[in-house]
């Protein structure tokens, strides 16, 4: 990144036991909270810091999301969240997200080409598939398919060429759908769909997801248009478990096929993406509204591990924009499906509930991104096992994009962190015959 931060700021710390002093450096972003830089703390003090769920830590320098929790911003490279979900499309926030800017009409058109001419995988990547079990869950086999892809362009796994880079990226945003799709395919046993570039990103992926060879499919625009928005609202998230993971692999300077399978790895956790289907998994077992308060009292009961699905998020402290837009398409999607989904009631009047209970307006807990996305992928027809996968496909943009900007840091270096030990100190070795 190019920015400067200032440096005239400092920020003074005491060690109480010896009175000894050190000045750090205070660098102010453009918006948000300023951080102090640590880097020289150990070489000075002999310290190490100390945030193991880096609630208080920032790792990187980043000109792509601004994230406000306590106003519930969310911005991409200075744009809205809900005016990038209303006014654009998920190719022109990956546009935004990997060059800096919205695209103009003759790079949008550039652009989406360049995507779409990558959307085929390598034919060998069908055999690949058949070693899995048909059971598998699709998170599985796509942390497994999204590293191969190593295996298979080694034209682009050199990252210290630019060229190399951007093809890398391109295809990893372009086959991540190719596979998804692939993935829904093969555990409903149905042949694989390939791609058709006459249709645009998400009209290609519903394709590629709902259409068989025997007979014509036509892509319902309003859900073309909510699976866009989907995507769009989950294209990038900041500095997130699976983004830091990404850029963690990078940093070692590991090709951006094997990173992006690391975000996947750390995506599907139920903490991260993998809430989505556990929102669903949730509302099939509440299964009624009065058994609303039963499973209240077990969110808040501290000896069960049960929590809110859906609820709560470690920078939102106040709501999250993405839900408020996907409430709306929830809306949209349900009505002109016709779906009268007893499910969505019953998320409804939890949602409710649980916005009045003491418990949870004290912890600033508001329904998340997947409280809604959940409701409607089940309504265009996804199984909820999809439903991390499809997050997937939306966050490689935000990845591949937060890959390349570290990359293209000049000071870039493995990231190390330390550890505050508290093993045995040293033993003597004992014999085996001894122990
Ligand atoms: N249900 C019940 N209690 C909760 C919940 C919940 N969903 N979330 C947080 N709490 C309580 C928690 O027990 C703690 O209470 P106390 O202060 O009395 O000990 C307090 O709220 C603070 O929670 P925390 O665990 O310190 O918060 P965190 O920032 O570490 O965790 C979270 C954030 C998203 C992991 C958590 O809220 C959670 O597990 N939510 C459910 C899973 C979920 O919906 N995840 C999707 C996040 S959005 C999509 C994404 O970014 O991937």
């Amino acid at each position: 990144m190019s920015y400067d931060p200032t440096t005239d700021k400092t920020f003074t710390l005491t060690n109480d036991q010896t009175g000894e002093s050190v000045k750090l450096p205070v660098y102010d972003g453009t918006e948000g909270p300023s951080l102090i830089d640590v880097q020289k703390l150990y070489s000075q003090t002999g310290h190490f810091t100390f945030d193991p769920s880096f609630t208080s830590t920032g790792s990187c320098m980043s000109g792509l999301t601004y994230i406000d929790g306590e106003k519930g911003i969310l911005r991409h490279r200075g744009y809205n969240i809900a005016d990038l979900a209303e006014k654009s499309s998920f190719m022109e926030v990956a546009h935004l997200l990997l060059y800096g800017d919205l695209p103009n009409k003759e790079e949008k058109e550039n652009f989406e080409h360049e995507i779409t001419y990558h959307t085929m995988v390598d034919e060998q990547v069908n055999f690949f598939f058949r070693g899995f079990r048909r059971d598998a869950h699709p998170m599985a086999i796509m942390c497994g398919v999204i590293g191969a892809l190593s295996a298979f362009y080694h034209d682009s796994l050199d990252i210290n060429c630019p060229k190399q880079r951007e093809i890398s990226a391109h295809r990893l945003i372009a086959k991540v759908a190719t596979l998804a799709a692939m993935t829904h395919k093969y555990s409903i046993g149905q042949p694989f769909m390939y791609p058709r570039n006459d249709l645009s990103f998400s009209e290609n992926f519903l394709y590629m997801c709902f259409a068989v060879p025997a007979e014509p499919y036509k892509v319902n625009p309003i859900l073309a248009r909510a699976m866009d928005k989907i995507f769009i609202l989950h294209a990038d998230h900041e500095q997130n478990a699976s983004t830091s993971t990404v850029r963690l692999a990078g940093s070692s300077q590991a090709n951006p096929f094997a990173c992006v399978a690391a975000g996947i790895a750390s995506l599907w956790g139920p903490s991260h993406g993998g809430a989505n289907q556990a929102v669903l998994e949730m509302l099939d077992k509440i299964q009624s509204v009065d058994r609303i308060p039963e499973f209240l009292a077990r969110a808040k009961d501290k000896d069960d591990p049960f929590r809110l699905m859906g609820f709560g998020h470690r920078v939102y402290k106040n709501f999250d924009p993405r839900a408020s837009v996907l409430k709306t398409s929830c809306d949209e999607v349900l009505e002109d499906l016709g779906i009268n989904d007893p499910r969505l009631e019953l998320a409804m009047e939890l949602e409710r509930i649980a916005l009045e209970d003491p418990y949870f307006v004290d912890r600033k807990l508001f329904p998340n991104v997947d409280f809604y996305s959940g409701i409607i992928l089940k309504a265009m027809g996804f199984p909820t096992s999809m439903f991390t996968v499809l997050f997937a496909v939306a966050r490689t943009v935000g990845w591949i994009s937060q890959w390349k900007e570290m990359i293209e840091e000049p000071s870039l270096r493995i990231g190390r962190p330390r550890q505050l030990y508290i093993g045995p100190t040293e033993k003597q070795y004992v014999d085996l015959d001894d122990r």
